[in-house]
């Protein structure tokens, strides 16, 4: 028998031993259930949790979005940015010793944050690292708790705590397999990686080399869990790349925006400070931003008053004008807080501090309605109503501050 024809013999036992190797070694491609046959076959609490697992989902895939898409949020003057709302957190939270360090980092920090609410709920959605989003999820909504939540009284009316214990239960849960497309089943499993360690089918190598199947099975969940994260982690960048054509689409309609004061904040951008606000005044018309500190601190040091904050011209003109209160008020007034004063429908003038009494958020003035708005959950105050709240979940008015108007001059001074 020539070798050709030993050979010719031999090939399909070879093969055959290989598909039996591969047979023991590789794992089954699971079948591709209906959803039907999903559901009948997943646990009752498997199947209750599918609400929840969905509406968390969709929603931090919504707030990731939506901060990518809106301009205003890496504005640091805008009073919704990201700058603003850690400056906020880090006077009410029990981590302003970790927040103020980082306000500097605001701008990375807003877009990690919204990546990792990305990544969060495309992996609640799609099942890819599914008890590792979660619990992500649930450090997340617990991080918020304790810094855009933790003013909330009582703290049931706060979203992000029941969001936290939501995330909790569902990475302790898992998905019980319901709903999780197969190749994402697959991604990372042990069927790939003994593709990789021996060779695609037929391609067998020596028992002598092959490692033991402990070895195949050992490292599969680790393996599969940094697969899955690798490709959550990709889908959630590739995500908000596709926000940056729309973002800058928006960005002219967002300096308006910011110009004008956003969340309806009366401003006057077109007038400097320096040219309206007489000696002494520290009011800023523009709202609220880094170079409005130092024009404050400059008007205030040659201040024969350093607490007149406003003329009755500027308030009459806008309705509103933002000012802070002066780094050197004495210690019954919020010193360095935004506040706002007003002209009231009576004729007459009243501030409040601009510290939304929810969550810490800077609460602007909407012109049209004539009433004082926080721009992160939609508390309203009535400013003829000593700042009463017409709208939650601020549960408790704004602080006023005393003022005193003085005709003659037209200065609307703090009063001590
Ligand atoms: S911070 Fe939530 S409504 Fe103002």
């Amino acid at each position: 028998m020539s070798a050709r024809d030993r050979g010719s013999l031999r090939a399909p036992d070879r093969n055959r031993g290989a598909d039996l190797n591969r047979a023991a070694r590789v794992p089954q491609s699971p079948a591709n259930p209906s959803l039907g046959e999903q559901f009948s076959a997943a646990s009752p609490a498997h199947r209750a949790l599918v609400p929840i697992r969905f509406f968390f989902g969709l929603t931090f895939v919504y707030a990731g979005l939506d901060k990518f898409l809106d301009p205003t949020f890496f504005n640091p003057s805008a009073p919704t940015s990201i700058t603003a709302q850690l400056q906020a957190f880090a006077r009410v939270s029990p981590l302003a010793f970790m927040i103020k360090p980082t306000e500097p980092l605001a701008v990375p920090i807003g877009a990690l944050i919204a990546l990792a609410e990305l990544a969060i709920g495309l992996g609640a959605l799609s099942g890819l690292a599914f008890r590792l989003a979660a619990a992500g999820g649930a450090a997340l909504s617990f991080l918020f708790f304790l810094t855009a939540s933790w003013a909330t009284h009582p703290y049931y009316f706060g979203a992000d705590l029941p969001y936290a214990f939501g995330w909790l239960t569902l990475a302790l849960a898992g998905t019980g397999g319901l709903f999780v497309p197969a190749f994402v089943g697959r991604l990372g499993t042990d069927e790939d990686a003994a593709i990789r360690r021996h060779g695609p089918a037929g391609v067998s190598a020596p028992a002598a080399f092959r490692p033991p199947r402990e070895l195949d099975l050992a490292p599969s969940e680790s393996r599969r869990l940094l697969v899955q994260t690798g490709v959550l982690g990709a889908a959630s960048v590739i995500l908000a790349g596709l926000t940056l054509p729309v973002r800058f689409l928006r960005s002219d309609d967002a300096a308006a925006a910011s110009a004008a004061g956003s969340a309806g904040l009366a401003a006057s951008s077109a007038a400097p400070a320096a040219s309206v606000a007489p000696a002494g005044v520290v009011a800023s018309a523009v709202p609220g931003g880094p170079t409005s500190a130092p024009r404050a601190t400059a008007a205030a040091a040659a201040a024969p008053n350093a607490l007149t904050v406003a003329t009755t011209a500027q308030v009459d003109q806008q309705g509103a004008v933002r000012i802070t209160v002066p780094a050197s008020a004495p210690s019954s007034l919020p010193a360095g807080d935004p506040a706002l004063v007003v002209k009231l429908k009576s004729g007459g003038y009243a501030c409040f501090d601009a510290i939304c009494t929810h969550a810490g958020c800077r609460v602007g003035w909407d012109p049209q309605n004539d009433i004082m708005l926080c721009p992160c959950h939609g508390a309203a105050y009535d400013p003829n109503n000593h700042a009463a709240v017409l709208q939650g979940p601020a549960p408790q008015p704004l602080l006023e501050l005393p003022i005193v108007v003085d005709k003659a001059t037209g200065t609307i001074t703090l009063k001590a």
